[in-house]
């Protein structure tokens, strides 16, 4: 990280214009001998009310107490960190930085970064005027402009083309006087198969888009095929020093102050959505480069605004991926919003098939993520009969979770209890039940329910209970066979899952029909197993069997204990028992090994 002089940064506030600066972004007009006035920036307003003062270079809204200085100013109207904003001005305002002493290690580390920076940037000029020039490149033009692609969009976004020849960017780069070794670091060349030590351009006859960082420099590219058969559809840049791809946002520099105005950023998946988007005039759309939205990018996009629309592909993967940007969200206070788009359709192709008013419609159309998520399990589960109602149940928990109440959350809960066929009260409670025993706390407001509910077991034994309940209710048949032939009392200690076994016993099938609307204890109980059984996904009947037979040893030793305790016979019999059920154990755990 650079760190700038703080002289450096004096010299900054003393070159800036405040009133250019500000009139950028509102008009202003004289109010006083050192005072302007104009429409507040930062909130929504008809009479001014924002006060600029330009021999301090300071600024204060009235309406909504806003204050600050000229590096202040730039962040908040660009959504940049201070040393970004000092970058900003210092560009506008003409005034060379100077950085602090560095140790001689970190100043070659910046200079060898500086220097595969330049080399990328090179390439992507180099690609961008190939793509504009070159007779080869011909196709490509006619095929993006066919995407209904403007060349300003395409050149804003210093998408390229590169030849077909093999050495074009590694000839050009070696002239310029870059080695092989930073070309294979910033993966523009590779090394051949065949010819041992011998190198060749990674990038062929491809339409490139370039990546940047936050601050716009080129760190790798993604590169579209155009031939039929031209495998993969995108070569992206290999992982390395500078590129890695949890990280990329593409299309972070241009969106950023957009975003920032705006207050939120608009997630698609690909580049050409990016694109598309940008000429439709939502400039505050960034690529997240596929679907699985990772930390890395959020912790980036929290920095730029709180609310997060995901205008993705509502296919299977695109469910997944918001999905997990509602897990991501959800620890972080962000808002997490959904593009409803037809099925099947990415953003670009919406805007090609209807245009791009279309798509501003449904951008402005965004509904809270809570909710499309519940419109797309009623869409998908049959919630006619109690199998159902159960699946819907579980795959509805995760977002349910975090509802915060409030006339909107309220509602869906109204909708969502109906369609289960249980009372708002019995819904309540059993997101609480399953709430809680994931070890969330939950918020005061939220809680229905009162007088001493029995915590959940935590004890090994208990757990292991538990866990075998939960496989119950996971393979339901060979859970109905278990549950039928044990005996509850001598095989659970735990009351909770004696009492959630008994419930269960005849209803593995739909273990939330039935429950007593009084029995808030046994509700929670049964939604956790519910929600475990779902989390577990594809399980065998030998890992019923194997949780079955950890709880018979338990039985046994807890006989062994006390015939010892209590210094009754039959410890040998017991014994002898307990050596049966280690050796089925032994089986089956072999069985389980041998099946992964
Ligand atoms: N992607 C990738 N590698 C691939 C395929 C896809 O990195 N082999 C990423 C790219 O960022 C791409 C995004 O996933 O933009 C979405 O993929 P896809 O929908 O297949 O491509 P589009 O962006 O829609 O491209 P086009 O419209 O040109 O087909
Ligand atoms: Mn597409």
């Amino acid at each position: 990280m650079t760190r700038y002089t703080a002289d450096s940064r004096d010299r900054v506030r003393d070159a800036v214009d405040m009133l250019a600066l500000v009139n950028e972004r509102t008009e202003l007009r004289r109010a006083g001998a050192t005072e302007y006035v104009g429409r507040c920036p930062f909130h929504d307003e008809r009479t001014p009310s924002f006060g600029v003062n330009p021999i301090e270079k300071v600024y204060y809204c009235f309406g909504c107490q806003a204050q600050g200085d000229v590096f202040t100013f730039v962040m908040e109207t660009e959504g940049l960190d201070f040393t970004g904003a000092l970058q900003t001005l210092a560009d506008r305002f003409g005034v060379e930085l100077q950085t602090e002493q560095e140790d001689p290690r970190a100043a070659q580390r910046r200079q060898r970064r500086e220097r595969l920076h330049s080399l990328l940037a090179r390439a992507a000029t180099y690609y961008a005027r190939y793509l504009w020039e070159a007779r080869e490149a011909e196709p490509a033009r006619e095929y993006l402009q066919a995407r209904g692609l403007r060349e300003d969009t395409l050149r804003e976004f210093r998408v390229g083309y590169a030849p077909s020849a093999w050495d074009r960017i590694l000839t050009a780069s070696r002239r310029a006087g870059f080695s092989d070794e930073e070309l294979l670091t910033v993966g523009l060349a590779q090394r051949s198969q065949n010819r041992p030590g011998q190198v060749y351009d990674r990038f062929r006859e491809r339409i490139m888009f370039p990546s940047t960082d936050a601050r716009g420099n080129v760190i790798g590219f993604g590169a579209r095929a155009m031939r039929e058969n031209q495998r993969p559809k995108y070569l992206n840049t290999a992982e390395g020093e500078l590129y890695q791809k949890r990280r990329v946002l593409f299309g972070l520099d241009r969106a950023r102050a957009a975003a920032a105005r705006a207050g939120n950023v608009i997630l698609v998946e690909g580049y050409t959505d990016v694109l598309a988007l940008h000429q439709a005039e939502l400039q505050h759309a960034v690529g997240i480069m596929g679907t699985a939205l990772t930390e890395e990018q959020i912790s980036e996009l929290e920095r730029v605004a709180k609310v997060l629309v995901l205008c993705l592909d509502a296919d299977a993967a695109g469910q997944e991926a918001m999905l997990r940007a509602a897990q991501l969200t959800d620890k972080r206070n962000l808002e997490l919003r959904v593009v409803p788009l037809p099925k099947g359709a990415d953003p670009a192709e919406l805007i090609e098939r209807s245009g791009a008013d279309a798509l501003r419609e449904r951008v402005a159309a965004s509904v809270p993520f809570v909710a499309f998520h519940v419109e797309r399990v009623f869409e998908q589960v049959d919630t006619r009969n109690s199998e159902g109602r159960d699946r819907a149940f579980q795959q509805l928990l995760p977002a349910l979770k975090n509802l915060r109440r409030g006339p909107f959350g309220d509602e869906l809960l109204r909708r969502i209890a109906g369609r289960l066929e249980l009372t708002e009260a019995q819904l309540g409670s059993l997101i609480e039940g399953a709430a809680r025993q994931n070890g969330a706390p939950r918020d005061a407001g939220r809680a229905n329910t009162a007088g001493p509910i029995q915590d959940l077991p935590t004890d090994q034994a208990a757990r292991a209970e538990r866990a075998f309940l939960a496989l119950c209710v996971a393979l339901p048949d060979a859970g109905a066979r278990t549950l039928f032939r044990i005996d509850a009392d001598q095989l659970i200690t735990s009351p909770a899952m004696r009492q959630a076994a008994r419930h269960i016993a005849g209803r593995t099938r739909s273990p939330l029909a039935d429950l007593p609307s009084d029995d808030e204890q046994l509700a929670r109980t049964v939604a956790d197993l519910v929600a475990r059984a779902g989390r577990a996904g594809q399980v065998s009947e030998d890992q019923l069997a194997h949780a079955h037979l950890v709880l018979e040893r338990a039985r046994i030793e807890r006989s062994i204990r006390r015939a010892r305790a209590e210094g009754a016979p039959g410890i040998g019999e017991l014994a002898r028992e307990r050596e049966a059920v280690l050796e089925q154990i032994r089986q089956v755990v072999a069985k389980l090994e041998r099946a992964v």
